[in-house]
Order: structure tokens, then sequence, then C-alpha cells
């Protein structure tokens, strides 16, 4: 299996029409199995992740999955950050693997609950029947770097961020930037019209810490992240970054 996830942020794309045949349980276990060993890993959080055949899914379905990952996680200020983060992580190593997937914010499984966790998400996931990858920067639909940063230190950091997938393709990021730090925060203040969908900005937080932190690996930077346990204040990071060394 390809576990090398970090050249796929750059390929990576939604799949909605797919083959038929599913791809076969062990192969997707196999897949959440790696990613559990694999940076940026979560620790502290208890979550599951179930592989649910297509027709078992509910929800606001657009398309027809032919299976899906729904994650469920326990009762935690930061479950929607944590989903995003450890989901992201899949959906690269399925795209890095040949596998097809798309974010499916409002849809989980017809079945129950997971014992004492809460089923918040899913990936949809299968043998695409449409051009897996995109082959230029220029394929991402996605705001300009000087609409989601304050100043250039990390640029080259923060592109891998730019083309994160979103929840409506909203980008909801912005980055506080100085020489020796990075703040992951919201960009803008929520409207009343994103209310209902807002728990998914937390979810596109996380995806975008995913890439990020991959992209501080590859780029060989040492760093300490700290997380907020709750976040009181719209302003507050939800994520700091702390660079200690550039090799
Ligand atoms: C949290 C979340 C929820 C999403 N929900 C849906 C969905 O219900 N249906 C859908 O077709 N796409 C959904 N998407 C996919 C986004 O529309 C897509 O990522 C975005 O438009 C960027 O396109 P790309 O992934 O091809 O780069 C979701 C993405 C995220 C991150």
């Amino acid at each position: 299996m390809e576990t090398n996830i970090y050249p796929y942020i750059f390929r990576r794309k939604s799949i909605r029409r797919y083959n038929e045949q599913p791809p076969a349980r062990e192969f997707l276990q196999e897949i959440i199995d790696s990613s559990k060993q694999m940076h940026p890993i979560v620790s502290d959080f208890k979550y599951e992740i179930m592989i649910v055949e297509g027709q078992d899914l509910r929800g606001y379905l657009n398309f027809k999955p032919p299976v899906g990952l729904v994650f469920s996680a326990q009762e935690h200020p930061l479950a929607g950050f944590y989903a995003g983060l450890i989901l992201q992580k899949i959906d690269l190593l399925c795209s890095a693997n040949g596998l097809g997937t798309c974010w499916l914010g409002m849809a989980t499984s017809k079945h129950d609950d997971v014992d004492g966790m809460k089923a918040m998400v899913t990936l949809a996931v299968g043998w695409p029947d449409e051009p897996l990858h995109r082959n230029e920067l220029s394929q991402f639909r996605r705001l300009d770097i000087t609409q989601i940063r304050d100043f250039p230190y990390w640029d080259q950091i923060l592109e891998s961020v730019r083309i994160a997938p979103s929840a409506t393709n909203g980008q909801p990021w912005y980055f506080k930037v100085k020489e020796d730090s990075i703040a992951l925060t919201f960009r803008k203040r929520l409207d009343v019209k994103d209310i209902f969908v807002s728990h998914l900005r937390w979810i596109d937080a996380g995806i975008a810490c995913c890439h990020l932190l991959l992209a501080l690996q590859n780029q060989r930077v040492t760093f300490v992240t700290y997380v907020k346990d709750e976040i009181k204040n719209e302003n507050d990071p939800i994520c700091l970054i702390e660079i200690v060394r550039v090799l």
C-alpha cells in the first residue's frame, strides 16, 4: 500500500461518480488501520470508523456512494476538529491507492450508533468512474493565498492548506503568521445563514490542520503543536504551531 500521502494533497479531488463494484472491506480496513500509525497522530481521543454499504447510509446524499466510512466519536469540544484531521488522512490514503472519495457532511449510518459515541460525518469511498486526480494546481478552485493569511513567511507550507477540501468549498480558515509560528483561526464571523452547517467549519479546520502538519513534516520543519481544548472567543487560534527549527 502507498503510504506517502503528502504528494496527493496536490492531486486529490472529490469523486462523485463511482464504479458499481465496491472496494473490498479488507482493503478499506487496512487503510483505516494504517492511518492510525501515520503522522499526524491523534491520541487521547476515542473514535470509531465504520465501513457501511452505500444503501445503509442516511441523510443528505447528492450522489450514490458504493461505501461510506462513518466517523463516530466520544463527546468532546473538539470532536469535529479531530474528525477532520483523522478522516483527511484516510481521504489522502485512499487517493494514493486508487480509490475515489468525497466527504459527506450531512450523512451517517442508518444503523445504531457505536456504544457511547455519536456518528458525525462520512467519507464516501469507491473505485472512481471519472479521473481520480488533478494534474495541475490551477485545477483547484480556491481563494488566493493572500486572502487566507496575514504575512507571507510560511507561504510554501500554507499552499498545501490553501487547496484543502472544505464543506461547500467555503475555505473558512485564516492563518496568523509570524517568523516562528503559524496560528490557525477562522476567516470570518459566521453568517446567520451558515449556522445550520456551522459544525462543519470545525471539520474543515481539522482537514486544514492535517494538510498543515503533513506539509511541515515534509519540509523537515521541527515544530510543537498546541490545540486548544475549548474555544471561547471566535478569534482565538484553534491550533498554534511553534516552529523550533528548519533543516
Ligand atoms: C465537511 C465536508 C462536507 C462535505 N459535504 C459534501 C456533500 O454532502 N456532498 C458533496 O457532494 N460534497 C461534499 N463535500 C465536498 C466539497 O464540496 C469539496 O471538497 C469542495 O467543493 C472542494 O472540491 P474538491 O474536494 O474536489 O477539491 C464536503 C466537504 C467537506 C470537507
